[in-house]
């Protein structure tokens, strides 16, 4: 269905409803997912599961990664620390699609606190769907790391 077969997602507290039922929905497509999140919804420290989702990526253990936090500003910022992630923050399925065709986002991060789930599966699928145009996006993803 997708080019993406294996992703890894990572929330935090915030983030654990929404990430079980996408986990539900990503596994009902076939995708295998690896989780790095918290499954409790005890206060805790995003940072301590972005970086482990991030080495991922950037290993290639995963093909990408979705990250869910109250904002998604946490996961977002952390995530970005690491040279071989892109992680970029939607909260409209159209924002999801343009961080796929336009900056080809290989972490996608959303605001669990600010989206409903509706609105979640509907950018996951369409980030997913969406291919990367290439072009000058590519040239500005080439200028991206200082
Ligand atoms: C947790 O309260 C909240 O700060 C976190 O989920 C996220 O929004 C941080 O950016």
């Amino acid at each position: 269905m997708w080019n993406i077969m294996k992703i890894g997602i990572c929330n935090d507290h915030a983030g654990v409803e929404y990430k079980e039922k996408l986990v539900k929905y990503l596994k009902g497509k076939g995708v295998e997912v690896v989780n790095f999140g918290t499954d409790s919804v005890e206060s805790m420290d995003y940072p301590d599961v972005a970086h482990p989702l991030a080495v991922a990526v950037e290993n290639g253990d995963v093909d990408a990664g979705i990250a869910l936090c109250g904002t998604g500003n946490g996961m977002a910022i952390t995530l970005n620390k690491h040279r071989g992630v892109r992680a970029g923050l939607a909260w409209t399925t159209e924002v999801g699609r343009l961080v796929k065709a336009h900056n080809n986002a290989n972490v996608l991060v959303m605001p669990a606190r600010f989206i409903s789930y509706r609105m979640a599966v509907s950018i996951v699928r369409t980030w997913l769907s969406e291919p990367f145009e290439g072009g000058r996006h590519q040239r500005r993803i080439d200028k991206m790391v200082p």
